[in-house]
């Protein structure tokens, strides 16, 4: 799973600058990094990062936005990814803008901003906008199904059994109060299910995540109202992306 490195790679150059292809890169949340940059194998690259503008550009979906029908419709996914994701990349940018973290990967600024009262909208932004690009790529069309070998091993260490791990998740996501998420980690050696809520994130807390479910309200209310246990079943059967997870180990 090669996308795995250009997520990495993506979410690490939130901060690249666009000049260097002018308007494409911007204009890719219409199209694949790929389809926008052919000379570049749909690899972004660290030389990419050239001038002195800075801008936090949206991830491209990684599939189409009905690909994930039945279980996730058209609709939610172009209001989460057109409206919400692009809400929280566009106000990263208008809050950085002019300060210390403008240039600063995601990652810096969650780590800079966790906890901090008077940064607590850039934390939430930022965040945000990692754990919605984190999102986009923990699911799949063809997801669910068989667990790789290398995860496999490490989720019957640390859960006794798939179906545990998954239980574990679904009830997580099922129970966390409000706004927020559920989360696959690896906390040292061993993996472990959390929640966050609202904006949170395991980076804050230093475990790694390999892969998440949204349960805000606007990632299933168009599809299933308040039923978010059969939105968080249907994902975990459906579409949870185990191949991202278990390249997210390595
Ligand atoms: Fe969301």
């Amino acid at each position: 799973m090669k996308y795995l490195r250009n997520v990495t790679m993506c979410i690490a150059a939130f901060a690249m600058v666009i000049s260097f292809s002018g308007p494409a890169f911007a204009e890719s949340v219409n199209g694949s990094y790929e389809e926008n940059n052919p000379d570049k194998g749909g690899i972004m690259k660290s030389s990419d990062k050239i001038e002195s503008a800075t801008v936090y550009v949206l991830l491209p979906l990684p599939y189409a936005q009905n690909a994930l029908e039945p279980v996730i419709s058209e609709n939610t996914i172009s209001f989460h990814y057109g409206k919400h994701y692009k809400g929280y990349v566009d106000n990263l940018n208008k809050l950085v803008a002019g300060t210390e973290l403008a240039g600063m990967s995601l990652e810096e600024i969650i780590i800079a901003t966790s906890g901090k009262a008077d940064k607590t909208a850039i934390f939430n932004n930022a965040s945000q906008a990692w754990n919605h690009a984190f999102y986009w790529n923990s699911l799949a069309p063809e997801g669910g199904g068989e667990v790789p070998s290398t995860l496999k091993v490490k989720i019957e260490a640390s859960f006794g059994s798939v179906d545990a791990c998954k239980k574990e998740l679904a009830a997580a996501a099922t129970s966390q109060f409000g706004s927020g998420w559920a989360w696959l980690v690896l906390d040292g050696d061993k993996l472990k299910v959390v929640k966050t809520g609202n904006a949170d994130s395991p980076l804050t807390k230093g475990m790694k995540p390999l892969l998440t479910i949204d349960v805000w309200e606007h990632a299933y209310y168009l599809d299933y109202q308040n039923r978010r246990a059969d939105y968080v079943n249907a994902v975990i059967d459906k579409l949870i992306n185990w191949d991202f997870a278990a390249d997210n180990l390595g």
